[in-house]
């Protein structure tokens, strides 16, 4: 299957820093990729990159085809990218489905009409509600956001990120700072959303990993130094005296 996403021979340095030393990373449609590696390993610097928040230093990245390198934001969203949006861009006092709402109306793009389209703004609030309950918060649609569980948050930010319409969805450590309960439930989620849009995962939580992923890149001070099957590169000894070695 053609790749989705093909990052090529990307760098980024910050001074003398290389944070993404090279790094060759593909994904492909309806699977999960995950992207592993220690603290200060570049996978934060990585996903900003891919999405357009960071500008590399050189490499080129592709998204179905075509290349986004040099592209902006809102051209690679059109393009079918997506990153999970933070908890800040979240209007704590707009309920959840108004939230959701807010995120469809910024993928229609900017609007110069001078008259409201006339029932635009209902057919949002019915794709809002759907997306809401693709991420299991049906029930929660006319909650303020600020009321929501922390978990819950994490959930109305997928929903928003879905609103894009994504081709790819990517995602930082979207179980931290959730609790068992909680992290199980997400775990849920990201499978399910699997059959929507292929997801690049950056997560330290080793069981989620392991229960989501498809392929599995090792980031080590800013180069994958392995990249394959779960199995195998659980297995890798490179990867376990570089990673994983410090849980075993
Ligand atoms: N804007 C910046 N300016 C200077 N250095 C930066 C900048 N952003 C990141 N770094 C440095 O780049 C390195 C990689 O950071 P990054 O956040 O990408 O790592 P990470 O793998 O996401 O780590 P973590 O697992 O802790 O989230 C770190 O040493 C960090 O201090
Ligand atoms: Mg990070």
């Amino acid at each position: 299957m053609s790749a989705l996403l093909e990052v090529r021979g990307l760098r980024k340095s910050y001074g003398a820093l290389a944070v993404t030393d090279g790094v060759d990373l593909d994904a492909v449609p309806g699977e999960i990729h995950a992207l592993i590696g220690p603290n200060g390993a570049g996978k934060t610097t990585l996903i900003s990159l891919i999405a357009g928040e960071v500008r590399p230093d050189g490499g080129t990245i592709r998204l179905a085809g075509t290349d986004v390198t040099h592209l902006p934001v809102h051209r690679r969203a059109q393009a079918g990218l997506a990153r999970s949006f933070q908890i800040t861009s979240v209007v704590p006092g707009f309920s959840a489905r108004e939230n959701v709402a807010l995120a469809l109306q910024g993928a229609s793009g900017p609007s110069f009409r001078l008259l409201p389209m006339p029932g635009a703004e209902r057919r949002r609030g019915e794709e809002a509600k759907a997306l809401l309950a693709r991420v299991g918060l049906a029930d929660r649609a006319e909650r303020p956001a600020a009321v929501l569980s922390h978990g819950e948050k994490r959930a109305l930010e997928l929903a928003m990120a879905l609103a894009l319409k994504p081709r790819l969805l990517l995602l930082d450590e979207p179980m931290a700072g959730t609790g068992p309960d909680e992290g199980r439930a997400m775990v849920d989620l990201i499978a399910r959303l699997k059959a929507d849009c292929a997801i690049l995962l950056v997560e330290h939580d080793m069981d989620a990993v392991f229960r989501l992923a498809d392929r599995v890149s090792v980031l080590v001070a800013g180069r994958v130094i392995a990249s394959g099957a779960p199995e195998e590169v659980r297995a890798d000894p490179a990867v376990r005296a570089a990673y994983l070695g410090d849980e075993a």
